[in-house]
């Protein structure tokens, strides 16, 4: 067994998205541009509805895949072929873009708690421009494994003999959301071959016997096993792993190609409007 150790920490930092909703940086940010096949993490949390209210109105993405996954709150997704998805607190919606899609996320509530994560994982090149593909599912549908000393919720790949219900031969994603009562203690092999980060957002924790505070992600060393105790008020984490693409990322806002050509592709075809070629299918439950 050899346990990855922290190999970088990176405060998340307020950044404004959408139509002014604060949210939570820390991968896509000048510290850590990404961690393949990772291009962004953002965390939003708040229970003043000004820093959500404005939500995330209609916007383009192609060539990766957007993985929101709701903690508290209610928004609504509609696309511009017709699809409506419900997203409620603890539910979670594997949105492929793929060759194009553009939607809205916004929030469905006026006052309250609203949290959650929003991930994009890259796609290899041959995908880039299939078709794209949702996979939704409530809060009831993803597996809860109960621990001696907390819980964990397994989103994507699997935690002892549970699997998570998204679907993801590309990058093969690890998604787990786990929960620790004070100093309780947690492992959990995780493939040498893949890139992985904790990031904690309640309490704080001990990784590999190193300090990771709220609000700070880790990206973790070499290593075939994660080890991560909780803080003496108990922690929330997700650990998230993922087999990296090694390819090259060319990155311009809601588009992430392969080279600058494709870049300006999508440009022109969101120009046109020939960004969405196909309607995406729904999965899910
Ligand atoms: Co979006």
């Amino acid at each position: 067994m050899n346990t990855r150790r922290i190999r970088q920490r990176v405060p998340a930092f307020e950044v404004t998205e959408g139509a002014g909703v604060t949210v939570h940086r820390s991968i896509g940010t000048p510290a850590l541009k990404n961690l393949d096949p990772f291009l962004l993490l953002d965390h939003f949390g708040s229970d003043n509805p000004d820093e959500y209210i404005a939500g995330f109105p209609e916007h383009p993405h192609r060539g990766f895949i957007t993985f929101t996954y709701m903690l508290d709150g209610h928004m609504e997704h509609r696309d511009s072929m017709g699809n409506r998805g419900d997203l409620k607190a603890g539910g979670a919606q594997w949105m492929k873009a793929a060759s194009g899609v553009i939607h809205s996320e916004m929030p469905q509530q006026t006052n309250g708690l609203m949290r959650g994560f929003q991930l994009w994982i890259n796609l290899p090149a041959r995908e880039k421009l299939s078709d794209p593909l949702y996979q939704e599912f409530s809060a009831a549908a993803i597996p809860e494994v109960a621990l001696a000393q907390g819980r964990v919720r397994v989103l994507a790949g699997k935690f002892g003999e549970a699997r998570g219900v998204i679907d993801d031969p590309a990058t093969d994603v690890l998604y787990l959301d786990v929960s620790l009562d004070a100093d309780a203690r947690f492992s959990h092999p995780v493939a040498e071959t893949h890139n992985a980060f904790v990031y904690v957002f309640e309490g704080s924790a001990r990784v590999a016997g190193e300090a990771l505070a709220t609000h700070h992600l880790a990206v973790l060393g070499a290593g075939d096993t994660v080890e991560i105790a909780a803080g003496e008020a108990g922690a929330r984490f997700i650990l998230v792993a993922g087999r990296p693409l090694g390819e090259p990322v060319v990155q311009y806002g809601p588009f992430v190609m392969n080279s600058r050509e494709e870049i300006e592709q999508a440009f022109a075809d969101y120009r046109d409007g020939r960004l969405v070629r196909a309607k995406a299918a729904m999965k899910g439950h």
